[in-house]
């Protein structure tokens, strides 16, 4: 009888989820060496990146894309160092966002732009999820 399984199926996928919450998540990776400075200029920076946007700031929003650039490239060099491939995987996406963004600002498209400027913040908060120590979710 398939009934006699599922308590046994049942058990399994919420011992998983058990041991899925209580672990530990974050990946041992030797810090020491990171940038911090450089992420804090980052979390000044995108602060001012949308609004600077959707202001028609071109220059300013263009001076804040080279910054966060500049930023998802040390991250993805740095994590590629450490092979960690989903930070190396977020780090590139970002580097495609902000791209995008430099396009769309230089095609004077600044609702594109805006809306491309919005998914940047999401993907500092997926690599610091798996890789920054002591998170509070
Ligand atoms: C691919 C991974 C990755 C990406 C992308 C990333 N970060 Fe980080 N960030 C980290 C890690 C790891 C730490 C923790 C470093 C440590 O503990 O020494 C950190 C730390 C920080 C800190 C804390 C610095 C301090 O003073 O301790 C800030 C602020 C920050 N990041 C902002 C950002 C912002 C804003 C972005 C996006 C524009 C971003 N980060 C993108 C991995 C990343």
């Amino acid at each position: 009888m398939s009934d006699r399984f599922k308590p046994v199926h049942g058990f399994s996928v919420v011992a998983l989820v058990a041991l899925a919450s209580s672990a530990p998540v974050l990946a041992a990776i030797d810090l020491r060496d990171y940038d911090n400075d450089l992420m804090r200029d980052l979390d000044k920076t995108i602060k001012y990146f949308e609004p600077d946007i959707t202001a028609k700031n071109a220059d300013a929003a263009k001076e804040d894309a080279q910054i966060l650039l500049d930023g998802f490239k040390y991250t993805e060099n740095y994590f590629s160092k450490k092979n960690a491939e989903d930070a190396v995987e977020i780090s590139r996406k970002g580097v495609k966002v902000i791209s995008d963004v430099i396009a769309r600002v230089d095609g004077g498209d600044f609702d594109a732009a805006a809306a491309a400027a919005r998914e940047a913040p999401q993907l500092c908060k997926s690599c610091h999820d798996l890789y920054k120590p002591r998170l509070a979710r």
